[in-house]
């Protein structure tokens, strides 16, 4: 089987090549993992000719704008990139009787519950680049038959630039950190939800939209003391810094953010039969990864 990866050098890109061997142990797969400059999403007209030369019978949609505050000024590219690009993938699936999984996000709803997001539940993005995943969602499906929409939050990894990543760099830099603790969501190791996605390309189930992030829920508050400590205790941070909780007003962003993203994953665990990792289990695998890197 032939699978296209879009965005290859990003977190998730990177990832899904990471744990291939998930799909290759049960058949012969054959990987095309496209950069931005192989395949540049933003050069709408151009993606179909690209799809054309490759025939995948399976796209996984890694590649998105993912830059939340940015995006609220480049408003125009972040729709092209994370809706319109969409709409031409799903189209050539659709033609073709292809496959696509496209990642979404938790962004995509508005954060005012207080219990997990729901696949049944409405979305209502309050950023734009929640409202620009919120319409590739809505088009992949509706454009194409045999579309997945795979919707996740607070992803790191080994691979790329993410909240531990920045965490440890502060820390090693300052004395005092002052981290938001009214933003609750649940992170999500970048290689986990590859897995699950590759779980998905095998099993090929019914249902299509599915939510995935590891288990339990952390505010960025309690994820960075996680992280701060788990890294001194593996030696790869030497002291700890003070971090303090703050409250998101006296951290204003461009974008607003949901102050609740926890998703729902019940249905994931049971339906595709993923394994639920604690997400301090997981932050402890992705520092032991790092120092051995
Ligand atoms: N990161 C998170 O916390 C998070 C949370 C919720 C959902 N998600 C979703 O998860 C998916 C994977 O995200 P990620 O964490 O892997 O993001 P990432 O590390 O920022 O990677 C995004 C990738 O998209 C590529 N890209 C950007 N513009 C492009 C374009 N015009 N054409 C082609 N490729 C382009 C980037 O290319 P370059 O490498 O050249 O920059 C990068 O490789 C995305 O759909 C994202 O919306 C992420």
């Amino acid at each position: 089987m032939k699978v296209l990866i879009t965005g290859a050098n990003g977190q998730l890109g990177y990832a899904l090549q990471k744990t291939s061997n998930v799909f290759a142990d049960h058949y012969a797969l054959e990987l095309i993992a496209l950069t931005r400059a192989e395949l540049n999403l933003s050069q709408v007209g151009s993606i179909i000719n690209v799809l054309d030369g490759f025939l995948p019978d399976v796209i996984i949609n890694a590649a998105a704008y993912t830059a939340v505050d940015k995006a609220e000024i480049e408003t125009e590219l972040a729709k092209i990139i994370n809706a319109d690009a969409v709409k031409q993938i799903a189209i050539w699936c659709q033609t073709h009787n292809k496959t696509l999984i496209h990642v979404s996000t938790d962004f995509v709803f508005d954060g005012k519950k207080s219990s997990p997001y729901d696949i049944t539940d409405e979305t209502n993005p309050i950023g734009i680049y929640g409202k620009t995943k919120q319409q590739g969602e809505a088009f992949a499906l509706s454009e194409c038959e045999t579309a997945y929409v795979v919707r996740t939050g607070w992803v790191y990894g080994e691979h790329g630039a993410n909240f531990v990543k920045t965490i440890l760099r502060l820390a090693s830099e300052r004395e005092n950190l002052g981290i938001v603790s009214d933003q609750i969501g649940t992170p999500t190791y970048a290689l986990h939800l590859a897995e699950m996605i590759w779980q998905l390309i095998l099993q090929k189930p019914p249902q299509k939209i599915w939510h995935f992030s590891d288990a339990g829920v952390a505010s960025w508050y309690d994820f960075s003391v996680a992280i701060v400590n788990e890294a001194h205790s593996f030696g790869i941070l030497v002291r700890k810094p003070i971090i303090k909780p703050i409250a998101t007003l006296d951290y204003p962003t461009p974008a607003q953010r949901p102050a609740f993203s926890v998703l729902s994953k019940t249905n994931t665990w049971s339906n595709l039969n993923v394994a639920p990792v604690h997400w301090q289990a997981a932050l402890i695998k992705m520092l032991s990864a790092l120092k051995q890197a």
